[in-house]
């Protein structure tokens, strides 16, 4: 029984626009994908990782957290694909015969604390075999038609006319979790997951954008636990203010 970390970090950071990729931008001289496989290893619950590295960044990715006292974990590092989904296929195509639990956890949320991380595995190990951390929405969330435009009437100004989307709905927002990673899960329902959804791999705008969407298009069940706001996604500049205040936390 053994517990393998996939840790994506192959994305371009496109949003955040940096001239190099995400995974490799520092917040306190560290990187972000360095701040992740540290807290992971600091939970005690990983014993492997797996990274997927982007294009032309596998050496140095390994040699960053190879280094490392605080990562410490048996490592592998491979290439990423076109989409998250491709990437965590890759990473999971190379988990070892003994593990039974893996997490996929996202380099953009350096700051997911250690304490986090065990709970996702805890709740894999009771019994759940996909669970997502996740947490309260505090917007009001409503659903839209897309690529939908009409206009105000006939005398509408220019504003006026701007494209609209028609709102098709307003979900109940008790009942709402904005989820988070590390995403945990039984090894066997996650390969059939990926098996399952590999068709949608290759393009953007068909790729699942987090495992468990996966397994719910199985028919299988996913369970939520508490998130924690330390584990923000870093997507913009502006959050990368925000991860300042994560960093300097003890994991
Ligand atoms: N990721 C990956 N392989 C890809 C795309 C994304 O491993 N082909 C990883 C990213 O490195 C990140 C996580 O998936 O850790 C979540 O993706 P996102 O936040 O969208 O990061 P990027 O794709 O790098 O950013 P952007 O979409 O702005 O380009
Ligand atoms: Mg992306």
């Amino acid at each position: 029984m053994s517990t393998l970390a996939i840790l994506t970090a192959a994305g371009s950071g496109t949003r955040l626009g940096r001239d190099l990729p995400k995974a490799l931008v520092q917040v306190d001289g560290v990187p972000l994908v360095l701040h992740a496989a540290r807290r992971l290893a600091a939970s005690g619950v990983v014993d492997e990782l797996v990274v997927t590295a982007p294009p032309g960044a596998t050496a140095g990715v390994r040699d960053l957290l190879a280094a490392d006292p605080l990562v410490g974990l048996p490592l592998e590092v491979v290439d990423g694909g076109a989409t998250r989904q491709a990437s965590v296929a890759a990473g999971l195509a190379h988990a070892g015969a003994d593990v039974d639990v893996v997490l996929v956890h996202d380099a953009a949320r350096p700051f997911a604390p250690a304490a986090l991380v065990r709970r996702v595995v805890a709740a894999v190990r009771a019994g759940h075999p996909a669970v997502v951390p996740g947490l309260p929405v505090v917007d009001t969330i409503k659903t839209v038609s897309r690529g939908e435009h009409q206009t105000a009437g006939a005398h509408a100004s220019e504003a006026a006319t701007a494209a609209v989307e028609p709102v098709t709905g307003t979900p109940e927002r008790a009942v709402l979790r904005a989820v988070q990673t590390p995403q945990g899960f039984d090894r066997d329902l996650l390969v059939r997951a990926h098996a399952a959804g590999a068709a949608r791999a290759g393009a953007d705008h068909l790729a699942a954008t987090d495992d468990a969407g996966l397994v719910e298009a199985l028919g299988e069940r996913v369970v939520v636990v508490a998130g924690d706001e330390a584990a923000m996604k870093i997507t913009t500049e502006r959050d990368m203010h925000l991860a300042a205040l994560y960093a300097g936390r003890v994991a």
